[in-house]
């Protein structure tokens, strides 16, 4: 593999690989000096043209704990603001001879352009509607080291699924290891035909959360609508926020899961959010594991 661009071209094995690589730097992590040589030498790039905390800040972590040479740029301070093209601008990147570039991006497709553009590896770090990958390695990881497995599992996937990349790549991932997602949001949340992706749709959150193992809530993109897509924000709190009785619905084992940035009061519930089932800041730490694991793995990284 060369480039990392979403999940619905990974295969099991190539999922499996990136968990069982990140429990190594997962035990790196847990050490006083939490850093080793495996990138020394390599150059990264990261890019982020939308706002980010949880991802930009753990990529920075995860190369710098490999010890490479890494790089943050934003629209904002580039040349893009004087209206250079993003395609100029990647050239000029490359004719600094970067090993790699995390891209995110607004619009679906611009890290695989980027690979037709660039000799490095790209890396996709959310890009529009379409995937955030290393988000669906992560939850995949907190759900395999919290379950032990995937197979049979049922995970509820609740709220704005269809302006959600960290939706479209956890179904790919899901499906491809064998759990169950059911999904539930307002219909004008849920993309068209999303039946063909393998998820069962439920018109109410409590049909999903039932006897559910995982409860993944996802976060209002109101920036992405172009219109409201609910009457106002008590309304869908009213039918959609994931409250501690509607998760009394799921097993009492149930893990509760959230991407982040979340809207608390709006999907999800403080006392769920801070609660002894919630796995949120979890997924976090096992974020810098996971991204660590990618960029060994792209990057032919020596000894860990
Ligand atoms: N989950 C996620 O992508 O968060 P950030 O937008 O903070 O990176």
């Amino acid at each position: 593999m060369k480039h990392l661009l979403g999940i619905e071209n990974l295969n099991k094995d190539q999922i499996m690989n990136i968990l069982e690589t990140a429990v190594s730097f997962a035990e790196i992590n847990q050490r006083q000096i939490k850093k080793v040589p495996t990138l020394k030498g390599k150059t990264i790039i990261n890019f982020f043209a939308e706002p980010s905390t949880r991802t930009r800040t753990s990529f920075e972590v995860a190369e710098k704990r490999l010890s490479a040479d890494t790089y943050n740029i934003a629209v904002s301070g580039s040349a893009i603001q004087k209206g250079e093209t993003l395609a100029d601008t990647a050239l000029n990147l490359q004719a600094m001879g970067p090993d790699a570039m995390v891209i995110r991006h607004s619009v679906s497709g611009t890290p695989q352009l980027l690979t037709e553009i660039m000799d490095c590896s790209i890396i996709n770090a959310g890009d529009g509607f379409h995937e955030h990958p290393t988000q669906a390695l992560l939850d995949a990881y907190t759900i395999w080291q919290k379950k032990g497995g995937f197979e049979g599992l049922k995970v509820a996937l609740l709220g704005d699924i269809y302006h959600s990349r960290v939706a479209r790549s956890n179904i790919y991932l899901l499906n491809k290891m064998g759990a169950h997602v059911s999904i539930s949001g307002p219909g004008t949340m849920l993309p068209k035909e999303v039946e063909k992706m393998g998820v069962t749709v439920e018109k109410l959150p409590k049909y999903a959360v039932q006897d559910a193992d995982i409860v993944m809530m996802l976060r209002v993109q109101n920036e992405r609508a172009s219109n409201l897509l609910y009457p106002d924000v008590r309304e869908y709190s009213r039918y959609f926020m994931l409250t501690p009785e509607l998760l009394k619905l799921a097993k009492k084992d149930a893990l509760v899961m959230h991407p982040g940035p979340a809207n608390r009061g709006v999907e999800i519930d403080d006392v769920v959010m801070d609660g002894e089932q919630s796995v949120i800041l979890e997924q976090v730490s096992n974020g810098v594991n996971v991204r660590m694991a990618v960029l060994y793995l792209l990057l032919g990284g020596a000894d860990k």
